[in-house]
């Protein structure tokens, strides 16, 4: 049998390597922690059109990245069971007395036993349509209750039911009805019920999140979180899923680490200080982390009407020079000539660069907010490229614009990227609520981290100690001292006593500084053996100095 094996694009993340993803995400909440973030869990999955209306139909995110289906259709056969019952309460009711036991045996195979007429017992199974599973399972019952095993179970009912015809029944939506022959040969009948919207529950496109903004507010909407007033810091941990080609660096599902400043314009929400100050923290947590030779790139896309505007000068510019470049650009130039700038076909790149920039197309405010932003920026010491092309791959943007590279990561250079996005809740239907915010592509943060110290991936961390007991007469008592130094905050392997003690000193060796052999004498003596790795040196020491022994630093 073919072995399966994880989905192209996603992959398994395993230990030693998780640990580093740990340190990562706690540093990561330690600096968010400082800079007053508190953590938002969004959903996974979200209705499409959240998608659609904020990151943007034309983007290639959601016209071609996104795992969308539509959540179908869906019978409810209870439903359809309970308006059938209810609209012919006075004929057709449960027959109670004694059948409650019958239908917890019928119910697994979708059939209800109903008393329709007195002295008219009924089969009746609900359906979507008319089937011959369906038939199957009335057949089935039928033949089931005149099985020695089941009379005797249900004495009471089959005695009542003896007498009688039984009837079988399928009660199906209208319009779905099957006149196939098995049908009628077989003594079924089929009632078509009215009033479809009743038992079928409709159905809505659902879409594994591309990207956590979108969720963030519309979640920021629905708990009104404007009204308290206040500017909310919020960050997340996660994974995204966009069905790119994979790549180095490059994954179906991948982990952002992301946050939002977002809130109403009297808390400062739109204030050029926001911008700074997440930049400024984003320097911070990447220096925390020990990544080196980053770059900023800092644009600014200017307000709604400015990007209207460019996108005007753009498409017109474009109609003169499309027709030289490639055949997405060729798209784009119609469909959103901003996406053009983002082209990485090197022989477009002399076209692009003789294209209108956006830098030309702000207005005073913009402008003022732009260099208001590079101002704190300049004073705090956070240094930055300004790229009047880093327009982004997202449409929800509005002035500044930003994306942290690094050399060391190939095509796939962005470590991180984000923006302000100023008009996002207004077009989710919620309040004005200018907002900012940014996400780090996580396994490419790891990436870096592991280029620039390749041990980080190789070197399992050691545990502080390896209890080898010599005999499993001794497992019980390995584990009850197992159970007290890692209540003393030790990390400790657990040997088995079947192990030799020359397999013990390996596997130890392997994972552990030291190493604790527990014997008979050690148990009855309580001075225990202690073997240090690093040193070579074996040591006796009484067990109630044994924890604070083994919390010593490794001596060289
Ligand atoms: P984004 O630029 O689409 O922005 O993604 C942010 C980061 O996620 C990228 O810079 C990259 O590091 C990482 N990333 C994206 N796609 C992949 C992938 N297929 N495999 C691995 N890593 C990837 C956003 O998602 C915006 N929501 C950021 C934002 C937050 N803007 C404002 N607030």
């Amino acid at each position: 049998m073919a072995t399966l094996k994880a989905v192209r694009g996603t992959r398994d993340l395993l230990p030693p390597e998780t640990a580093l993803w740990n340190r990562i995400e706690a540093t990561a909440r330690a600096v968010f922690a400082r800079y007053n973030f508190g953590e938002i869990r969004t959903p996974i999955f979200e209705d499409t059109s959240l998608f659609a209306r904020s990151v943007g139909e034309e983007t290639d995110i959601v016209s071609k990245e996104m795992y969308t289906w539509s959540d179908g259709e869906r019978f409810d056969e209870e439903a359809l069971a309970d308006e059938w019952i209810k609209r012919g309460t006075s004929e057709k009711r449960f027959f109670v007395e004694g059948a409650a036991q019958l239908n917890t045996y019928l119910r697994p195979l979708g059939i209800r036993f109903i008393n329709h007429v007195p002295d008219q017992p009924e089969f009746v199974c609900f359906r979507p349509k008319a089937t011959s599973e369906a038939v199957d399972l009335l057949l089935k019952a039928r033949s089931d209750i005149k099985s020695p095993q089941l009379q005797q179970r249900y004495h009471a009912d089959l005695e009542y039911l003896r007498r009688f015809e039984i009837k079988l029944r399928i009660v199906v939506p209208s319009g779905t009805a099957d006149s196939a022959t098995w049908i009628d040969t077989h003594g079924v009948e089929v009632e078509q019920f009215q009033n479809r919207t009743a038992v079928f529950k409709s159905s809505q496109s659902l879409t594994l999140r591309p990207e956590n903004t979108a969720g963030v507010v519309r979640a920021y909407i629905e708990h009104k979180l404007g009204e308290s007033g206040q500017l909310q810091k919020l960050y997340y941990i996660g994974p995204q899923f966009r069905r790119e080609r994979p790549q180095k660096g490059r994954f179906r599902q991948f982990w952002q680490i992301g946050a939002e400043v977002i809130g109403p314009p009297s808390a400062g929400s739109e204030s050029s200080l926001r911008d700074a100050e997440v930049l400024e923290m984003l320097a911070t947590l990447l220096d925390e982390l020990g990544i080196t030779g980053w770059t900023l790139e800092l644009n600014s896309v200017g307000s709604s009407a400015d990007r209207e505007r460019y996108n005007q000068v753009l498409r017109a510019a474009l109609v003169e020079v499309a027709a030289k470049m490639c055949a997405d650009c060729q798209r784009r130039a119609v469909t959103n000539p901003l996406r053009v700038l983002d082209c990485k076909v090197p022989e477009d790149q002399p076209i692009i660069e003789s294209l209108p920039r956006i830098t030309d197309s702000l207005d005073q405010e913009s402008k003022k907010h732009f260099a208001a932003v590079t101002a704190v920026l300049d004073a705090v010491g956070v240094p930055y490229k300004l790229n009047s092309r880093l327009v982004r791959g997202l449409d929800y943007y509005t002035r500044t614009t930003f994306e942290f590279t690094h050399g060391g990561l190939g095509a796939q250079n962005a470590l991180l990227g984000g923006g302000r996005y100023d008009g996002l809740s207004e077009a989710l239907g919620g309040p004005k609520a200018p907002g900012i915010g940014f996400a780090i592509g996580l396994d490419r943060l790891v990436l870096t981290l592991q280029a620039a110290d390749a041990d980080q991936r190789s070197a399992p961390p050691q545990v502080d100690a390896y209890i080898a007991p010599l005999g499993e007469n001794l497992n019980a008592a390995a584990l009850a001292l197992a159970r007290e130094l890692r209540r003393a905050g030790l990390s400790v392997e657990l040997g088995d006593g079947s192990f030799r003690l020359k397999k013990s000193f390996e596997a130890a060796d392997k994972i552990a500084r030291r190493i604790v052999i527990l014997g008979e004498d050690e148990l009855q003596s309580g001075i225990l053996t202690v073997k240090d790795f690093a040193t070579g040196t074996q040591t006796k020491v009484p067990r109630a100095e044994l924890a604070r022994m083994l919390a010593l630093p490794r001596r060289p």
